[in-house]
């Protein structure tokens, strides 16, 4: 497959005269249809997001083909909206950006086809983005001071990765799951006492009436990968606890099964972030995507990081779970560095950070 990159450092197209650069961003890899207008890679003049959630809690998770057709439904009103609340004009804009992988392949299929649409009509540049660089990047919006290198975790329902971040664009991935995503533990759990989806945020909250030493589940290591994780076992803990709860005709207490399973990720977390810190020595920790808005981790990431005199930086929560701001800001720092892609970019749904296609 040739979708014909350049990334080339002296990038020849840049209008140098220009002062401000400006990017249209689109997302569409999973539930949310999403675009914006980022300034200079640090300042989000527009961040449209129209969810499907309510659509997807009827069947208890994301349906793909109900993600893409309820995302051709919204692209286009969604792009005009964003455009429209950062008074730009598609003239004004600089390049188009858009996630191209990882992700659902027809939910990306749309928002790929509609950049392309879109670069080709106004004959802009398109420069298309790694889903998970779009959530590390996420940091730069608030932390104006933030720069790489800096280690990152990335915590989202189809990912969890922990990222030496070493410069823009360049990352190395020190650690990644080995089953479930950190965001699908928080779902299925969720389900499994009857919260519902998305789980996530409803364990957050459940959680703060709940003790969170009343149940001791598993903090799972994987041999040999110490930066590696794995949450299947502790998800099978939670369904063995409520399982047993009900043969002796124990109560089952959700609140407590909540809060200790969110302490058990917690720890999970914490412990290989913070190694990972003093392995590299890396005073600089980040985190991203949707679980990251998880207010147990950032408690316990924030403390952790004073106690050990780390600089921490985490998104708003709206920047956290998916949304095109983030990838406008990845989009920037891939534009000025010359990267480019070409009319015959296609979706790739297992696209790896750091691959380029
Ligand atoms: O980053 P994201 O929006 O989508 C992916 O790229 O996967 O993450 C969605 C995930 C879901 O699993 C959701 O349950 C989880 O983020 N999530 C949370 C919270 N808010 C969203 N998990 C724990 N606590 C939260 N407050
Ligand atoms: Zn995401």
């Amino acid at each position: 497959m040739d979708n014909n990159i350049e990334n080339n450092q002296m990038d020849s197209n840049i209008d140098k005269s220009k002062k401000d650069i400006l990017i249209l961003a689109i997302e569409t890899s999973c539930d949310e249809t999403a675009a914006a207008v980022v300034k200079n890679g640090r300042e989000v003049l527009s961040n449209v997001i129209s969810s499907q959630i309510d659509l997807h809690t009827l069947y208890g998770g994301v349906v793909p083909e109900i993600a893409s057709r309820k995302h051709i439904e919204k692209i286009n009103q969604v792009i005009t909206q964003a455009l429209d609340m950062a008074k730009a004009s598609l003239e004004d804009i600089d390049a188009i950006g858009v996630t191209y992988g990882p992700g659902l392949v027809g939910a990306l299929l749309v928002g790929v086809s509609a950049a392309k649409a879109l670069a080709y009509a106004s004959n802009k540049p398109l420069v298309g983005v790694h889903h998970i660089e779009g959530h590390i990047s996420a940091n730069y919006i608030e932390n104006k001071e933030l720069e790489p290198p800096f280690i990152c975790m990335v915590v989202s329902g189809g990912h969890t990765h922990l990222v030496i971040v070493k410069d823009y664009g360049k990352y190395e991935v020190i650690g990644r799951t080995r089953d479930d995503a950190a965001g699908e533990a928080f779902d299925k759990v969720a389900r499994a006492i009857g919260l519902g989806y998305p789980g996530g945020p409803k364990i957050d909250k459940l959680s703060k009436e709940g003790n969170p030493k009343a149940i001791e589940f598993p903090r799972a290591a994987v041999e040999g990968a110490p930066f590696d994780f794995s949450f299947s076992g502790l998800k099978s803990a939670v369904l063995n606890h409520i399982n047993m709860c009900e043969m002796k005709n124990i109560e089952i207490v959700p609140a407590d099964i909540a809060a200790s399973f969110q302490s058990a990720v917690v720890d999970s977390l914490t412990g290989r972030a913070f190694n990972a810190c003093k392995q590299y020595s890396c005073n600089k920790l980040a985190i991203a995507g949707g679980v990251a808005s998880n207010s147990a981790i950032r408690e316990a990431f924030s403390k952790m990081s004073v106690d050990r005199n780390i600089e921490f930086y985490y998104p708003s929560p709206v920047f956290c779970t998916d949304n095109a701001a983030m990838i406008g800001v990845a989009a920037y720092y891939e534009y000025i560095n010359g990267t480019r892609h070409g009319l015959d970019l296609n979706a790739i749904p297992n696209l790896k950070l750091g691959e380029r296609i």
